[in-house]
């Protein structure tokens, strides 16, 4: 069976992690994922620091197996939030969006294991120094925000500059993908997009409708404008998005006023001026089904590739 340091450090069967979502990234989720042996992360941008109090709360009663949360550093409440997930004895956390240097003392005090999404290695290896036990390395094939290298390159790149494990993100959607990224030297995957069409994921149906129709051109890159490019599913409203952004005509806030809650639309209401971020996987994704028959088919996947390489050689 495929394990690796980052099994025995966070206490998982396997290697895999459920990205830590916003707005999608709910208790059922993500307890799902832990069930089934990988690590659910429980979003943290939600309707606000109690909410996610309480997906804690209930993520806990679907599972007594370990389980994380990710925390956006650009959000409003980071601050509420960081000190919230140590009241409740949270174990595991992911951060995106900067740096968590500033609550590093307090988690590790706390005994918690911080675990960094980073894009470059400069970044990872700043990690690295403030006391981070693992990154996720994420390539720009992901869905949601993204940064500018891709994972494979990403990856190696990484992984060469650090001591601590590597967690590969960004395009990981089959056993295949996961080998690929154990043969850069990965010590785990973290899959987003795959897992929105998890049975247990509560996005609205037209979300899941649109991941089963989407083919290997149907993401596109928006807010580079704006300094925060994100990829999602290409429908009329992200197209728009992306011509006003071309149009000098145009000003940002008007641009900025548009993206402004449109994750939440999509994920909760299905409402077509909503932003679906899916990365580019989603053209791989040709089922709803549970969690668990996910994270299965991920690892043993990747174990039928590796022997069945191993024994052509
Ligand atoms: C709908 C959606 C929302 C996301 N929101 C977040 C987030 O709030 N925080 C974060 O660190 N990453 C976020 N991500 C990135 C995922 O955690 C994960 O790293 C990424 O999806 C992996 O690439 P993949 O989509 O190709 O599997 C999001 C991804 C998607 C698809």
């Amino acid at each position: 069976m495929i394990r690796s340091r980052i099994c025995e450090m966070l206490g998982i069967k396997y290697p895999v992690f459920q990205g830590g979502m916003a707005w999608v990234a709910d208790a059922s989720l993500a307890a799902a994922v832990s069930n089934a042996g990988g690590l659910g992360l429980v979003s943290s941008i939600n309707a606000g620091t109690e909410a996610v109090r309480n997906e804690i709360r209930k993520c806990r009663e679907l599972t007594d197996k370990p389980f994380g949360v990710n925390i956006m550093l650009q959000a409003p409440n980071a601050g509420e939030i960081a000190q919230m997930v140590v009241e409740e004895g949270v174990k595991i956390l992911t951060t995106g969006a900067g740096s968590p240097s500033q609550y590093m003392a307090m988690w590790k005090e706390a005994g918690i294991k911080v675990i960094p999404v980073v894009a470059s290695v400069a970044l990872a290896l700043k990690m690295q120094a403030a006391g981070a036990d693992a990154v996720v390395a994420e390539g720009a094939e992901s869905g949601g925000h993204v940064g500018e290298l891709h994972t494979m390159p990403l990856i190696p790149q990484v992984v060469d500059a650090l001591d601590i494990p590597v967690v590969a993100a960004g395009g990981i959607c089959d056993g295949r993908g996961v080998a690929a990224a154990f043969m850069l030297g990965a010590d785990a995957v973290q899959v987003g997009t795959r897992f929105l069409s998890a049975e247990e994921c509560t996005v609205h149906q037209e979300y899941k409708d649109k991941i089963l129709k989407a083919t290997d051109i149907s993401t596109i890159v928006t807010g580079k404008s704006l300094g925060h490019p994100v990829r999602s599913l290409k429908t009329p409203f992200s197209k728009n998005f992306a011509r006003m952004e071309s149009d000098p005509s145009v000003n940002k806030e008007d641009i900025l006023a548009l993206g402004t809650g449109a994750l939440r639309k999509a994920v909760k209401e299905g409402d077509r001026n909503g932003t679906y971020m899916a990365g580019e996987c989603a053209g791989m994704v040709k089922k709803i089904e549970p969690a668990k028959d996910i994270v299965e088919d991920l690892i043993l996947g990747a174990e039928k590739i590796i022997t069945g390489f191993s024994a052509r050689m």
